[in-house]
């Protein structure tokens, strides 16, 4: 299987750092990209990193990961809770998928309690801020290496 992972993030993650940091963190999506590249060397894994806050750009990526990826992680930030069109280019994916969120969407307002992504996503994340990547990219490094 490939050891390619698209690390793939949605809407206003650009603003990591500087964005509602109570409930996001003080760290970028620059530290974020660092320390999943710093992972990636261990696990042996190749990383595309990217960010959008356009809908159609993730799913113009999850399109290029449905040829060439072994697996995706995704924080679809606020088009988790809205975006059909998101899930059905997931659905056309064949390999792992982890759902990250950097914070805890379940106890926060009752819009964010639904994830369409989770209706395919093979494990969600939530709740653990920016570590949640690193333990995805684990996960699916382990999926790989047993595959
Ligand atoms: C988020 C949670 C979403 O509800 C929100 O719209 C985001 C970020 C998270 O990482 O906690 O933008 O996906």
């Amino acid at each position: 299987m490939s050891r390619l992972v698209f690390v793939l993030n949605g809407p206003n993650l650009n603003l990591l750092g500087k964005r509602q940091p109570h409930i996001y963190g003080h760290e970028t999506l620059a530290d974020v990209e660092r320390d999943c590249r710093e992972l990636a060397v261990e696990l042996k894994l190749e990383l595309r990193f990217h960010q959008s806050n356009r809908e159609y750009e993730i799913i113009d990526w999850i399109h290029e990961a449905r040829e060439t990826a072994g697996a995706i992680v995704i924080n679809p930030a606020a088009f988790t809770h809205t975006s059909v069109a998101i899930l059905d280019a997931l659905n056309a994916f064949d390999a792992p998928i982890v759902e990250v969120h950097i914070s805890n969407v379940h106890q926060r307002e009752e819009f964010r309690h639904r994830s369409f992504v989770s209706l395919r996503a093979d494990g969600v994340i939530a709740g653990l801020g920016t570590q949640g990547y690193l333990l995805a990219l684990r996960h699916v490094a382990r999926l790989i290496d047993a595959a």
